[in-house]
């Protein structure tokens, strides 16, 4: 049943007709930035990524980042790959930002933030590989936050997650008496907005349960305070605080036993050491306690996730421990990894909801997928 609701009415019509334009975008976006440092005539010759770091005087440390521009353009053939060598391959850029973009947006108003914020980082790409900005300095910049927040919050293709996340933890506390719910991550709170959206919208009560919203900055708690206050008057359900999940959680006022829930949108594959925190989550639940996580997770239609061209230049996204089977890869991970890992921290009746396994013989872009294990 879920299922259903997963392939017609969460990936909507809206995304599968213009997902690829967003792609489109991004690729047109890349040649931009090739062009403008220069990189384009190196490439046409045949380069390798450290070559053109070497050569244009970029930051060492944004290998990555930019060894995933050139896998971008490869995946669509703009570019070939022979050992360490790219070189641009005579397919011509045809795409237009401008229409491209219109043509989306006329479909779905609603995408135009994953395009601002496309556009954005893309503005921003040159000083980051020289290494004057930081991804931070480019995404959570008082004149950016906006954009940042809108893309988390209002953006068609981003939404799914906070609606897919918050219909399970809603389906998921109906059976439980007076919950404690803890929400880690909750960033601008989009997947916190979302779980009142259809509280109001089912005609359930805003009391009855207790919620920690929480996040490692406190203006991201003010910001999500904030916005719950223009959905509902009632928040005393609510309590906004700060909590590192890459710490202890007992010393942050986080009893072991003591939540019925705990789950977070697009926030586990952030820890350092995934390891460390899903343990601390784990001991933080009752049991028969929930941990849903609802990520963003490579589909098999689509391994390069566009949302690495942001987060790749987030120092914090590198920076965490490779520990397979927990944390087999950088980033986002497959929704099987997921599985595996929280099995092996020793959470039971480990599950995809909806059911993954099912969702992708009938669509091969399910990027989207909500992780539950209990205690
Ligand atoms: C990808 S964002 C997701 C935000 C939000 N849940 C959403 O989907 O819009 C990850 C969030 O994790 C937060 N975060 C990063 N490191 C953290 C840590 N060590 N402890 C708690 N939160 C952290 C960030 O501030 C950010 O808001």
């Amino acid at each position: 049943m879920l299922e259903q609701w997963y392939l017609e009415e969460l990936i909507s019509k809206p995304i599968r007709d213009i997902w690829k334009q967003t792609d489109y975008y991004l690729l047109k976006l890349i040649f931009n930035i090739l062009q403008e440092t220069g990189m384009d005539e190196s490439l046409r010759h045949g380069t390798s990524v450290d070559q053109l770091i070497q050569e244009k005087s970029f930051d060492a440390g944004v290998h990555s980042s930019l060894k995933w521009l050139l896998d971008r353009l490869a995946e669509d053939d703009y570019v070939s790959v022979c050992g360490d060598v790219y070189k641009l391959t005579d397919k011509p850029m045809t795409y237009e930002l401008d229409e491209v973009k219109a043509k989306a947006v006329s479909v779905a108003p609603n995408s135009v933030a994953a395009f601002n914020m496309l556009e954005l980082m893309a503005k921003n790409y040159p000083d980051y590989l020289a290494g004057r900005k930081t991804g931070v300095d480019i995404m959570f910049s008082v004149e950016n936050m906006e954009a940042t927040n809108e893309y988390y919050s209002n953006n068609l293709f981003y939404n799914v997650h906070n609606v897919c996340g918050a219909k399970v933890l809603n389906f998921d506390i109906e059976s439980r008496k007076s919950p404690k719910i803890l929400e880690i991550g909750g960033g601008f709170g989009g997947g916190t907005k979302q779980f009142v959206k259809q509280r109001l919208s089912d005609g359930k009560a805003m009391t009855g349960f207790s919620y920690i919203f929480t996040d490692i900055a406190n203006k991201m708690l003010r910001t999500a305070k904030r916005d719950l206050l223009t959905l509902t008057d009632d928040i005393s359900s609510f309590t906004f605080t700060k909590l590192d999940f890459n710490k202890p959680l007992e010393p942050q006022g986080i009893a072991p036993d003591s939540l019925d829930v705990i789950w977070g949108v697009n926030a586990v594959h952030v820890a350092a050491d995934m390891r460390f925190t899903l343990s601390e989550l784990l001991k933080a639940l009752k049991p028969g306690g929930s941990l849903i996580a609802c990520e963003t997770v490579r589909p098999i239609g689509n391994r390069m996730i566009q949302q690495e061209f942001l987060l790749n230049t987030l120092h914090d996204y590198w920076d965490v421990k490779l520990d397979p089977p927990v944390r087999p890869r950088y980033g986002f991970m497959e929704w099987t990894d997921w599985i595996t890992a929280f099995k092996a921290i020793g959470f039971s009746k480990v599950e995809t909801v909806p059911d993954m396994s099912y969702l992708q013989t009938q669509y091969d872009n399910c990027y989207c997928a909500v992780i539950r294990g209990t205690k």
